[in-house]
């Protein structure tokens, strides 16, 4: 368990490929003990639904993340906010938010991100991360991507986000859908200065 348990992180789920990425995330921070705020936006939740099978209303998912990760989840605790709400917590640079990952992120979310669009929770969110100089990753999945898409990853990355590509590594010998959502969490999770055991560190 990391000596940095406790932490709180937010996390944004938006309608790009790639729910597995973002629940296996959610669940390695909270079973590291984090305080996990989640926004999902209208797409992150259909997302959820169609990619990870019917698990009811996002609500749920504490259960879900149970019956899968197992009961070490329920180290961290798990808020739930709507992305319409921008006077939610995490849209407040004085609320205590270590850091923010938006997985998987969009090109529409990413669009908002680098244009500090703020229309939604998520965007607001980022945007705060990034006026406070506090980490934000952005996990985008997209294949190929326009110059405009390519121009908002830039932008984004110059005004401080961490661009961490949907892109699982294979030199690690993955069997599994599984092993490869343990990749890009562990990316995450090392991202945001947490140890973590998702994949062997690479000893040359
Ligand atoms: C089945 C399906 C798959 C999609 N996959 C992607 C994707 O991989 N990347 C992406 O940027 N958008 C993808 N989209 C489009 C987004 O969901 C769409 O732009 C949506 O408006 C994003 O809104 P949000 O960022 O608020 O979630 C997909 C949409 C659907 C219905």
């Amino acid at each position: 368990m990391s000596d940095e348990s406790g932490r709180c992180i937010a996390v944004g789920v938006t309608g790009a490929s790639g729910a597995l990425y973002a629940v296996r995330t959610i669940a390695a921070l909270l079973s590291i003990g984090c305080r996990v705020e989640l926004v999902a936006s209208d797409f992150g939740r259909r997302l959820l639904r169609d990619e990870l099978g019917e698990f009811g209303a996002i609500e749920h998912l504490p259960e879900y993340l149970v019956n899968r990760y197992g009961k070490d989840v329920q180290s961290g605790t798990l808020k739930v906010h709507s992305n319409r709400d921008v006077g939610a917590s995490i849209a407040s640079g004085s609320y205590a938010c270590d850091g923010m990952v938006i997985v998987p992120c969009s090109m529409k979310t990413l669009a908002g991100v680098a244009n500090g669009l703020s229309r939604t929770l998520i965007e607001r969110g980022a945007d705060v991360m990034l006026k406070e100089r506090r980490p934000l990753i952005i996990v985008p999945r997209e294949t190929p991507m326009s110059l405009i898409q390519l121009r908002n990853l830039v932008t984004s990355a110059e005004a401080g986000a961490l661009v961490m590509p949907a892109m699982p590594a294979f030199y690690q010998g993955p069997k599994t859908l599984d092993d490869l959502a343990d990749f890009m969490a562990g990316k995450i999770l090392a991202a945001l200065g947490f140890s973590h055991q998702l994949y062997p560190s690479w000893e040359g």
